[in-house]
């Protein structure tokens, strides 16, 4: 049996949501190895009341405006483990007894926290793409200044991370991409897509699907606004940036194709001609229990993979056409600078119309490419400049919307 001490703490941002429930999950399975020091929430009160009853962290995180119900609803000497608020969840991030955070958080509200984890030299595993796409280069360079460790959770990212030689993985977790000195080994990564709800739908009929339709994903169980980012494959946009920014490769070096059955989940292609692939069932608790265990292997309990039952995988471009999100994110990663941060931006404020059935599912792109030729801020150079940058793309978003989409 393994000592205590080797225990890893774990602090879990976004606990309640898809992926901290997965995390969870695994680390349920494998109580010798992790314990639970922190969990973070925010509206869902008796989720986290119910995770903390369980895990019984030293600190719980949730929204200023939920934190007297989650008072309510915890025992004392639990209630008084709560750190309410933006500032309580980037205690969290910090937290002195958690080694490892996950990053679980949806959306730019993880880039603090992040930045905070990072700049405490904690070993970071990011599901949350949206900060790295918003500044990866600054958060590299500040995981690199206090020896953060950044480990990729996304599972197309950690599949090309478990494609990688020994020391190109250190040089990624280390925030310095696969092509940092003499390594010229790789040409090219794929990252491969479902797809998405709407993958047979003809365009014509785009403007007419709904909320409730593009919830219904064909493969994967995942929080709201994620799920609308797949079925516009603005997911996979958002991931060939989070890609760049990881491996430290150019956005041409980034392919992205269709792969309906959502096994093989990326590739790396190698400069003498071979081609690594990773295969795994689509549970989100495989390249969870990786990073998590990592260099180790655990077992996350997802049923193993039977490879004569998916002999028939399929493979095609993606339509650029009806999915032109994509190529705004291409687009933005070509421009660099804040364009990905005003993408982002620009995409949260469409998304979250959609879901409130303000605009029309076809209308997201058009917003989001509307506010990227309105607005071209310089490229921010600290953490400050970056949320004034989302702010304002916000804000011209929010003013596209009134203008185009609801007169
Ligand atoms: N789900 C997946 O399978 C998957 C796979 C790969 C990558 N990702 C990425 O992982 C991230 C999380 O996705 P998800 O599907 O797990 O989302 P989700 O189910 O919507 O969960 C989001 C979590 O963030 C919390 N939260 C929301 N706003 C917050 C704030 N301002 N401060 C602190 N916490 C806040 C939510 O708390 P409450 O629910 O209590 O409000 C919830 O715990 C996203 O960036 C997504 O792109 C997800």
């Amino acid at each position: 049996m393994t000592a205590d001490i080797n225990k890893r703490n774990v602090a879990v941002l976004g606990a309640t949501g898809s992926v901290g429930l997965s995390t969870l999950d695994v680390i349920r399975q494998h109580p010798e190895r992790f314990s639970v020091s922190g969990l973070g929430g925010w509206t869902n009160v008796a989720r986290i009341a119910t995770l903390s009853n369980e895990f019984r962290p030293k600190m719980i995180g949730v929204s200023d405006v939920e934190e007297s119900s989650l008072h309510q609803a915890l025992p004392s000497d639990l209630a008084k483990n709560i750190v309410p608020g933006s500032a309580g969840t980037e205690r969290l991030a910090q937290q002195e007894a958690a080694s490892i955070v996950v990053a679980g958080i949806s959306g730019s509200a993880g880039l603090k926290p992040i930045f905070s984890a990072l700049s405490s030299g904690k070993t970071v595993l990011i599901a949350n793409k949206e900060p790295l796409v918003m500044c990866g280069e600054l958060l590299k360079e500040v995981a690199r200044k206090s020896n953060a460790v950044l480990l990729p959770v996304d599972s197309e990212h950690n599949a090309v991370f478990q494609c990688l030689s020994e020391d190109q993985q250190a040089g990624v977790s280390q925030s310095f991409g696969v092509t940092q000195g003499p390594d010229r080994s790789i040409t090219k990564i794929t990252l491969t897509a479902s797809g998405g709800p709407f993958l047979r739908t003809p365009a014509s009929d785009l403007k007419n699907v709904t909320k409730t339709e593009a919830l219904r994903h064909p493969i994967w169980k995942m929080g709201e606004k994620i799920t609308v980012d797949s079925a516009t494959l603005m997911n996979k946009g958002l991931e060939l940036i989070e890609a760049c920014r990881l491996f430290d490769l150019p956005q041409h070096q980034v392919d992205v194709v269709v792969h309906p059955q959502s096994v093989i989940h990326a590739l790396v292609h190698y400069l003498d001609g071979s081609v690594l692939a990773h295969l795994a069932q689509a549970d989100m608790r495989i390249p969870i229990a990786h990073a998590l265990s990592y260099p180790d292997r655990v077992d996350s309990g997802a049923t193993a993979l039977d490879i004569i039952s998916i002999s028939n995988l399929q493979f095609e471009a993606p339509d650029l056409d009806r999915f032109p999100c994509l190529s705004l994110a291409r687009q933005a990663a070509e421009a660099g600078g804040a364009m990905p941060a005003v993408l982002n931006a620009a995409n949260e404020v469409a998304v979250d119309a959609f879901l409130n059935e303000k605009i029309r599912f076809i209308d997201i792109p058009s917003l989001i490419s509307e506010v990227m030729d309105k607005f071209l801020p310089k490229a921010p150079i600290n953490l400050d400049e970056v949320l004034s940058v989302d702010q304002s793309a916000r804000k011209i978003a929010c003013k596209v919307l009134k203008k185009t989409f609801q007169s």
